[in-house]
This record gives structure tokens, sequence and C-alpha cells, in this order.
């Protein structure tokens, strides 16, 4: 039989350096708009094909408005309140994963535009024996590593990689990372999975798969988004 495939999708942050950048004028950044769809909506278009059930974890004011948004998605979904960190809202999502389900996939609401190339790569090396998959992409720029007082020393950029979604786990592993490290704050889950020792595998990601972090990034992605139609 086939593996059951679980897809969290943490939507509850605020998106306070979105609101920073536009004077707080825009709708909460999960339910900002590329194209006439709403981030969130793009997110979950990104792994529903592979996923079996699907929960989002939303802003307790927006489980409401969220549920309606989701309604036409033909695959079982769930919309719980997150927490206040990215950690504690996907802790409580994998609370309401199925116990059947082998592997989750982690996608963050806010990579509206991770084409299926990048789902397939990481449920491949998942069904080939990875506990911890990571898409991941090369940086353009050089780095520095920061230090008190202004002092700061060059990193070698070759040896570094940014960290994209879906990010897919066994199961078990991402339950019991979660369940190790109730009090870190992470930024993703491959960071918790490696404090359990486990490995993480990378695996090539795409430029596509940035983040919406900045106002910026959302006139990139409405350019993208367009184009895709
Ligand atoms: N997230 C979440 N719960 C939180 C914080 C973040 O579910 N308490 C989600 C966001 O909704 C987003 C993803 O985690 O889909 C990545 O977080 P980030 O890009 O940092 O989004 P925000 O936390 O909303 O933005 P900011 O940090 O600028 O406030
Ligand atoms: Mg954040």
């Amino acid at each position: 039989v086939k593996p059951q495939i679980a897809a969290i999708i943490p939507a509850a942050g605020s998106g306070l350096r979105l609101a920073a950048d536009d004077g707080a004028t825009g709708p909460p950044k999960a339910l900002r708009r590329l194209a006439g769809e709403t981030l969130l909506r793009h997110a979950v278009h990104c792994i529903e094909h592979v996923a079996d059930e699907i929960v989002v974890a939303a802003p307790s004011e927006l489980v409401a408005q969220i549920t309606a948004e989701l309604a036409p998605i033909r695959k079982p979904v769930r919309v719980v309140v997150g927490g206040s960190t990215r950690q504690e809202s996907v802790r409580r999502a994998l609370g309401q994963v199925k116990g059947t389900a082998a592997f989750v996939l982690v996608h963050d609401a806010a990579r509206p535009m991770v084409p299926p190339d990048v789902v397939d790569r990481v449920l491949a090396a998942l069904t080939a024996g990875a506990v911890a998959v990571v898409p991941a992409v090369p940086v353009s720029d050089s780095l520095r590593q920061v230090g008190e007082e202004g002092a700061s020393t060059a990193l070698d950029r070759h040896r570094v990689r940014a960290v994209q979604t879906p990010q897919g786990f066994r199961a078990a592993t991402l339950r019991a990372a979660h369940e190790q490290a109730p009090d870190e704050q992470a930024t993703d889950d491959a960071s918790l999975v490696e404090r359990l020792g486990e490995p993480v595998t990378l695996v090539e990601g795409d430029l596509r798969g940035f983040k919406i972090t900045r106002a910026i990034d959302l006139v990139v992605a409405e350019s993208l988004a367009r184009r895709q139609r």
C-alpha cells in the first residue's frame, strides 16, 4: 500500500516584516493575494497533489476565514489555531495529523511558488529511506558572520545553503523532534530533527521556492504568478 502523506502548512505568523514595509495597510500575510489567489491557497496548491490530508495552522482570529478559503480544496483539510512561534504552530498542527501518516511535509504558507519538481524530489528521498529532507539552494551574496560590537568575519558562501520548504520527515521522527524540544525557537523543522542526532538529507531546491518576507518579495512573486497562469 502507498504510504500516507500528511501536509502541515504553518500560516499563523503575523507577517511583521511585510507589515513594516507596507505601513500595515494590507491583509495578514497568508491572505495577501498574488494573481488573484491568496498566498495560502498558492502554498496549498504546491503540495495538495501529494497530500492525503492537510493541516493548516492559522491565527486564531482567522480560523473561520481560512476554513472558508480552503473549502474548495479536494483533500481533507483541518485548520487549527497556531502558536506564538512557528515551532509551536507546527507542533499544534502535528497534533492533528492522523496516526496513519507515514510521512509529513511541512510547507510554509509564505512560499507560494514552489514548483512540483521540488516536492517530488523531497518525496523521492523519503521513499528512498531518508528520515528528514530539506530542499536547499546556493546563496548569491557573499556572507559575513557578525559578532559583538560590529566585529565580523567572512563566511565561505560555497559552504552554505539557503533552506526552503516543503521539508519532509518520517512522521515518527518529526513527532519525536517536536516532543523533545518544546521550548526552542527553531525557524525550521529540520534543525529540530538534527538535535535528535538524525541525519538531514539535502535535495535541490528552486529559486521560485523563496519565502515572501518583505514587500519586494511580493513584487517578484506577483510577476511569477501571472506568468504561470
Ligand atoms: N508561522 C506560524 N506561526 C507563527 C509564526 C510563523 O505558523 N507563530 C508561519 C508563517 O505564517 C509563515 C512561516 O511560518 O508561513 C514562516 O514564517 P515567517 O516568514 O517568519 O512569517 P511571519 O512570522 O508571519 O513573518 P515575520 O517574521 O516577518 O513576522
Ligand atoms: Mg516569523
